[in-house]
């Protein structure tokens, strides 16, 4: 069912990336994303960019939205650039995955994310990001647990139809799942299609849909925003990057289970998921 593995990604996007600053790292298939260039702190770009928004507003704005709110813009361009050339560079590294009548695309986890772009996993634990998003959603956020990889993770549309259908991102978690979408590449037509207040009786459903565009954000709570993402068309890209929060990170074993299982064969590959829960074997001498 899943292409585990395949890396055979298409590199005909039409353009470079619409973030100035951007490298792209094709040539080198294990690029030293920390080496050379400077790279911005995360945290000081974040806490200024949040400094110039209007958060009372928009709390209200993510409120009125049931717990959904949409920036076309968010990130300082330096951060933005880093996570285009972050993006670009862990194309080697994607596993792909097809899931008939649901979804198309690939992913890059958390783990690899650790290992090869430690900037995101920075972005990911800012404390001005977390402590801004808390004032938006009223909970006390968490990070997500080390053997969760969709804590941090890229996702690819990079072939045509790629897409995911209507879904809600359910919280397998003791607590609420939140997620924070973030747009790195946007060189395509895809659309973020989106229902409002469909879990809400009191409130009739209201569509909206956006595009994730470089830097911009999603903000929502993923048991109430019914969405997807539509398929992308010939000759075109789309990156963007999830961060997800959680108000308890306890997991009963067996949704533990059914989430393992999906996020090896809808996202990540068994190798991933798994990896952190198996004891490592020695290696034979
Ligand atoms: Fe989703």
């Amino acid at each position: 069912m899943s292409e585990q593995g395949t890396n055979d990604v298409t590199l005909d996007a039409p353009s470079a990336p619409a973030v100035s600053g951007a490298s792209p790292a094709r040539s080198s298939p294990k690029p030293a994303l920390r080496a050379g260039a400077a790279l911005p702190d995360a945290d000081a770009a974040v806490a200024a960019g949040i400094g110039k928004l209007d958060s009372s507003r928009l709390r209200a704005d993510f409120g009125r939205q049931g717990a959904f709110l949409h920036l076309e813009e968010f990130l300082a361009p330096e951060v933005t650039a880093q996570l285009v050339a972050s993006a670009r560079a862990l194309i080697p590294e994607i596993n792909r995955n097809y899931l008939p009548g649901h979804k198309q695309g690939g992913s890059v986890s958390r783990h690899t994310i650790d290992e090869r772009a430690p900037f995101i996993a920075e972005l990911y634990r800012s404390k001005a990001l977390i402590g801004w998003l808390e004032q938006l959603c009223g909970d006390k956020l968490l990070p997500s647990p080390d053997s969760d990889p969709h804590a941090y993770a890229l996702y690819y549309y990079t072939r045509p139809g790629d897409h995911i259908g209507w879904h809600y991102d359910t919280s397998y978690y003791d607590g609420r799942r939140y997620t924070l979408l973030l747009g790195v590449i946007e060189e395509s037509s895809c659309r973020l299609d989106y229902e409002l207040h469909t879990r809400d009786a009191q409130v009739p459903d209201e569509p909206g849909s956006v595009q994730t565009t470089p830097g911009g954000l999603v903000f929502f709570d993923g048991d109430k925003l019914r969405h997807r993402i539509t398929p992308l068309g010939a000759n075109e890209m789309r990156v963007s990057l999830t961060f997800e929060y959680v108000t308890d990170p306890g997991m009963r074993p067996w949704l533990r289970f059914i989430s393992n299982m999906k996020d090896a064969i809808a996202y990540f590959g068994f190798r991933q998921v798994f990896r952190k829960l198996a004891p490592r074997r020695k290696p034979r001498a």
